[in-house]
């Protein structure tokens, strides 16, 4: 049997993305199938789409870190035929192909049951950006103190940006949002930012050691000279969720934020975070953290993904990208 498959190769190494039909080949021991009905665009399914090695080792490949669906052949005791089910991260869409073709096989313990409560969109506009986004909140909820100064969002109108915006400003927490684009506030408003600071404007002047405190804690989705520059207007106590680097992958701070303030950087890996932690994160999606997600996605087809891919590699998306297979 045969599926269709957004299909990257490397040819005399060029990259380059087709529709084509894949064989379909049955689950290994350990392993399940699963029919992908639809699936999501993240920044790193861009960097695999495009021959970053440091995503994907080999080619050719199908990307997709995030997938939603149903199974096919449950070759595990945990599954049954028909079961809808998410997978999100783990190696899928980096080296074991994934939710860019029609099926995939991946390890039964990469996988979990969708809540009812979510249509696989709904899923899938949350998928890891959304999950990101919420380890992010949860690490900002577990240790920052108590503070009435705005919450800080970087890389804004982007997938983990807007879902970060939505679910802080559902949390009840006044979210200033971070962002390159001048023509983004009205969206950022409208998805609950109550504040906009333009990129540009934030990054003017030289970093000092300190500034003063502006923001009670930060969720940055960005990394390099925005990160620095965060680091010293972060109120005493505060958390810095670390999850990004489109920006870059330097840091510069000096240990004040740290000794005179007592400030946290925390990391964020949400790919390879537990299958328990997925787990309760999808059921805060389905139950108290329900988002209406449908103003800030775009359903597309894969006959127009790489328009997408274009666009994220170049930092201008806004909001999510849905990928329906089977259209
Ligand atoms: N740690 C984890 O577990 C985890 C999981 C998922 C994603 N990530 C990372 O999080 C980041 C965001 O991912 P995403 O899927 O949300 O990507 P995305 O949708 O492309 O969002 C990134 C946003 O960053 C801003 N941006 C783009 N280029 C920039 C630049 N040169 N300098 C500063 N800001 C820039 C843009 O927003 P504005 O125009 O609004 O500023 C852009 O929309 C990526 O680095 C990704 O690898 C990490």
């Amino acid at each position: 049997m045969k599926y269709s498959a957004y299909y990257v190769e490397e040819i005399d190494g060029a990259f380059s993305a087709s529709i084509s039909e894949l064989e379909l080949e049955k689950p290994p021991d350990g392993f399940v199938q699963i029919q992908v009905s639809c699936s999501s665009l993240n920044y790193k399914d861009a960097l695999s789409a495009s021959g970053n090695k440091g995503v994907t080792r080999n080619y050719p490949f199908v990307p997709g870190i995030d997938a939603a669906g149903t199974i096919s052949d449950a070759n595990s005791s945990n599954f049954v035929e028909g079961d809808e089910v998410l997978v999100t991260g783990y190696d899928m869409g980096m080296n074991t192909p994934g939710g860019f073709g029609e099926f995939i096989n991946v390890p039964a313990n990469w996988v979990v049951k969708k809540p009812s409560a979510l249509t696989s969109i709904e899923a899938m506009s949350i998928g890891t950006a959304g999950l990101t986004a919420a380890a992010s909140v949860l690490k900002i909820q577990e240790s920052s103190q108590e503070s009435d100064l705005p919450v800080l969002v970087s890389g804004a109108t982007g997938g983990v940006g807007s879902i970060g915006v939505m679910l802080m400003s559902k949390l009840d927490k006044e979210v200033t949002a971070l962002t390159g684009k001048s023509s983004s506030a009205d969206f950022l408003k409208s998805i609950g930012a109550k504040n906009v600071i333009l990129r540009d404007d934030f990054l003017e002047g030289p970093v000092k050691p300190l500034e003063r405190a502006l923001f009670s804690s930060a969720i940055d989705t960005v990394g390099g000279n925005v990160l620095s520059k965060m680091l010293t207007q972060i109120s005493p106590h505060g958390v810095v969720a670390c999850c990004g680097n489109v920006a870059g992958i330097e840091v510069n701070t000096t240990v004040f934020p740290f000794i005179l303030r007592g400030i946290t950087l925390a990391g964020i890996d949400s790919a390879e975070s537990s299958l328990e932690f997925k787990i309760s994160v999808w059921k805060k999606f389905a139950n108290e953290w329900k988002l209406d997600l449908s103003p800030i996605i775009k359903v597309v087809t894969k006959e127009n993904l790489q328009h997408e891919i274009d666009l994220i590699l170049q930092g201008g998306q806004q909001g999510r990208v849905v990928l329906k297979h089977g259209e």
